[in-house]
């Protein structure tokens, strides 16, 4: 079954065009992966999905419902978890569950029961009559996160889930997240700009640019893509002629200035004695060499190029 369908969808913020044309499906009992470097669009195509911003053209379907004519029939079965915590720092862990259980109608009886087992998945059973304020950035993420389930939604929508986190903290938001698809086939659909977390936690994910999907793949295919770049770094102690040097290594050069160099290839071994060679026949020392991760960007370019 089909959970989510983007058709299309289209919105300008004045002369910005934020969302062109974003067409993609994900299926139910997916985790699937907006990725996307910062204002690509993923906000704003994630609030459309929502119903909280209309979209200028396209549609929006979500649990066979079309998001802006049926509002308040899709939210009921969506949980949102924002970009912007909308955890309230004076009410305690357990007061702002029962303030979220009341504002979705969560009937009295179930609540309580409901509460307590979301809390206590997450670790915050305990911590249930502290205010928000005093908790740590990765447990209020937590919150919002239990805040986002207690009407036991089957779709859940997360806008940059670990964002700003700790390296801990945001392992422990993945593995819940991944528990709570396994475990209670929860729909997710999350934003990120880090392709590792991607790469961990989904299965599928689309790749959003400048507003525009530049790919939808199977995690599998973006690790491969990203395992065979390497993007190597070279500091001469001079600069160098780009062309010559390019045409030396066979491939393009990027010039970083102040002697820099980069360069994106596959064959790290070969590239590296090509570049030794070239500082050689120079007469030019290489003050440094590294062979650094591919960022996002490399990883689009590449993606862009198929
Ligand atoms: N309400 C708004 N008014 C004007 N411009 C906006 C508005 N919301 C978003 N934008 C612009 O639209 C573009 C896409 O923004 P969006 O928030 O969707 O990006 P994003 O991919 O979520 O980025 P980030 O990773 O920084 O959260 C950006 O250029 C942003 O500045
Ligand atoms: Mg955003």
């Amino acid at each position: 079954m089909t959970a989510i369908e983007a058709v299309d969808l289209y919105k300008r913020f004045g002369d910005l065009v934020a969302v062109d044309g974003v067409s993609f499906k994900v299926d139910s009992g997916e985790v699937f992966g907006f990725l996307g470097p910062n204002g690509a669009g993923k906000t704003t195509t994630l609030r459309m999905l929502t119903g909280i911003l209309p979209p200028d053209r396209g549609r929006a379907i979500v649990l066979g419902l079309d998001v802006w004519e049926n509002p308040i029939r899709v939210k009921e079965r969506i949980g949102i978890v924002p970009e912007a915590s909308n955890v309230y720092i004076d009410l305690t862990v357990w007061q702002n569950m029962m303030l979220m259980a009341e504002l979705y109608g969560v009937p009295r009886d179930v609540r309580v029961s409901r509460a307590r087992a979301l809390l206590d998945s997450m670790g915050l059973l305990e911590r249930r009559g502290e205010k928000a304020k005093r908790l740590s950035k990765g447990l209020r993420q937590r919150l919002l996160i239990c805040m986002a389930l207690i009407h036991e939604p089957e779709l859940l929508f997360l806008d940059e889930p670990t964002g700003g986190l700790d390296v801990q903290s945001a392992r422990e938001i993945r593995d819940m997240l991944r528990r709570m698809n396994r475990e209670e086939k929860v729909t997710v659909f999350l934003t990120t700009h880090n392709m590792w977390e991607a790469e961990e936690l989904c299965h599928r994910v689309a790749v959003i640019n400048r507003g525009k999907i530049a790919a939808v793949s199977g995690v599998e295919e973006l690790k491969e893509t990203i395992s065979r770049l390497h993007t190597i770094e070279v500091r001469f102690e001079e600069a160098v002629d780009p062309s010559g040097f390019s045409e030396a290594l066979g491939c393009d050069v990027a010039v970083l200035g102040g002697g820099r160099y980069r360069v994106q290839v596959e064959d790290v071994d070969e590239t590296i004695r090509r570049i030794v060679d070239y500082a050689q026949e120079k007469n030019v020392r290489i003050l440094s060499l590294n062979v650094v991760q591919p960022s996002l960007e490399d990883v689009f370019l590449e993606i862009l190029k198929r």
